[in-house]
């Protein structure tokens, strides 16, 4: 085995992590996690990462959504099905248009820590460190509610565990009937505003009767009735992550038992950094988040120490450059890959380089720059005669005003009603389903494309 342990990060340079005041109290929160049970097992990791792998080959699409932050005053059973319900209508969605699997990870269950931009914000005059999300401080604009708090971990960590609870008997109780989530999706484009996609549902629909009658559906097919449902966040916060870590008894591998997936933010990738250090040695797949500065030889570094054996599914670069620099960044990234001749997942991320403040003053995502940020990113991919493996977006199943945009359009001054967001603008249930019709026709197209190429 390697030399490779689960505190070795604590030797690295470390960014965005806050400085805890009282030691003896982080000392005793990360000895009580180290006793809790893991919240997902290696099986289940090295699992994902095979589907991973496939969606590198373009045999299996990416779908990986939630909020930007998860936050323990909006923790409900109610929040957690309608982002999971919402995420499954995509996946059908997104299923029919790439003709292969989806593979599904929620940001969920463990997305609470944040970088910021600034270490500090200032209202009014006042000047206060940051809200750095609720597993780290608080959201209130006081003094108090802004020092670091240990034991916020153990909040942090019993609402993951409910969170994946939930999930996982959403995922295998009947919830996830085919048939029953077609039904909403029909729902939704009987609405007057969305009917332009009424067409792709019908044809879903009569795939659906089609098979039923012969005998295919949620009563007789294991497939049709539940689903595997991963979970991933952001690995930002070290000292829980570390505590959580398993050994793997089958293989004698290190887990990170906190989520599915881990990755590393576009603020916290230096390859010599603490966060790429703790994940270099853990055996999920790890999402890189690749960014406008995200230099080729970087990148390079970053793939050898990340995924020193090759193995597909083991790295996913999560693309997030912008709508409009897509082109002048992507392909010099593709082209460090060739060079390396490594195996990676490309997914596009279209929410990190397309926000923006609106008139109004709130945080926004123009609908119309996420969606061409997407379609930047299949242009690229089928110029180059690359993969684009899958998508990444902010969102959530309530009906928020937190993007600008959509069919059912918001507006800037919409913004204010239902803002509810701890950090960044999420698309809400309807723009996440309009934005999975959007990405099917992106997909089908490249189908077409690619089934013309074979025949001639
Ligand atoms: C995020 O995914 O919430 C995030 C902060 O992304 P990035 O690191 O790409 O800015
Ligand atoms: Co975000």
């Amino acid at each position: 085995m390697s030399e490779w342990q689960k505190s070795n990060w604590r030797a690295k340079p470390r960014v965005q992590m806050p400085d805890y005041t009282d030691p003896e109290a982080l000392a005793a929160v990360e000895a009580q996690l180290s006793k809790y049970p893991p919240l997902v097992f290696a099986g289940e990791a090295r699992r994902l990462k095979q589907h991973l792998g496939a969606a590198g080959r373009g045999e299996a699409f990416l779908l990986q959504g939630g909020d930007c932050a998860e936050a323990f005053e909006q923790f409900s059973a109610d929040a957690i099905r309608d982002t999971f319900k919402v995420m499954l209508q995509m996946a059908m969605v997104l299923t029919y248009g790439a003709k292969v699997p989806v593979v599904k990870v929620g940001r969920m269950a463990g997305q609470f820590a944040k970088p910021r931009s600034a270490p500090t914000e200032v209202i009014d005059g006042v000047e206060l460190p940051s809200y750095r999300g609720d597993i780290i401080n608080e959201l209130a604009f006081t003094p108090e509610a802004r020092i670091p708090d240990p034991r916020k971990m153990l909040q942090a960590y019993t609402q993951a565990a409910a969170t994946l609870n939930l999930l996982r008997a959403f995922s295998t109780g009947g919830f996830a009937d085919m048939k029953r989530v077609h039904s909403w999706t029909l729902g939704f484009t009987s609405d007057q505003e969305v009917q332009k996609y009424a067409e792709i549902a019908t044809r879903i629909q009569d795939t659906i009767d089609f098979m039923a009658a012969a005998g295919i559906s949620g009563e007789t097919t294991h497939e049709f009735s539940t689903v595997e449902f991963y979970t991933s966040h952001e690995s930002l916060l070290l000292e829980y992550e570390e505590a959580l870590t398993r050994e793997d008894s089958t293989s004698g591998d290190w887990l990170a038992g906190s989520g599915h997936m881990i990755w590393i933010g576009d603020r916290t990738r230096q390859p010599d950094g603490a966060h790429v250090e703790f994940c270099s040695g853990v055996l999920n797949p790890i999402g890189l988040k690749c960014g406008p500065t995200t230099t080729a030889e970087d990148l390079k570094v970053l793939m050898n120490k990340l995924n020193p054996q090759n193995e597909e599914g083991r790295l996913t670069l999560i693309a997030r450059f912008g709508a409009g620099n897509v082109g002048e960044h992507l392909p010099r990234l593709i082209k460090a890959v060739r060079e390396e001749g490594a195996k990676v997942t490309w997914v596009c991320d279209p929410m990190h380089g397309n926000t923006i403040k609106s008139s109004t003053g709130y945080k926004t995502r123009p609908f119309d720059s996420v969606l061409r940020e997407v379609r930047d990113f299949f242009a690229v991919h089928s110029a180059e005669g690359t993969i684009p493996g899958g998508v990444h977006f902010e969102m959530t199943g309530q009906d928020v005003t937190e993007c600008t945009g959509g069919v059912r359009a918001v507006t800037e001054e919409d913004l204010s009603d239902r803002y509810h967001t701890a950090c960044d603008p999420r698309l809400n249930a309807s723009q996440s389903l309009e934005l999975a019709f959007l990405v099917a026709e992106e997909l089908s197209a490249l189908r077409s494309k690619r089934e013309e190429r074979q025949a001639s």
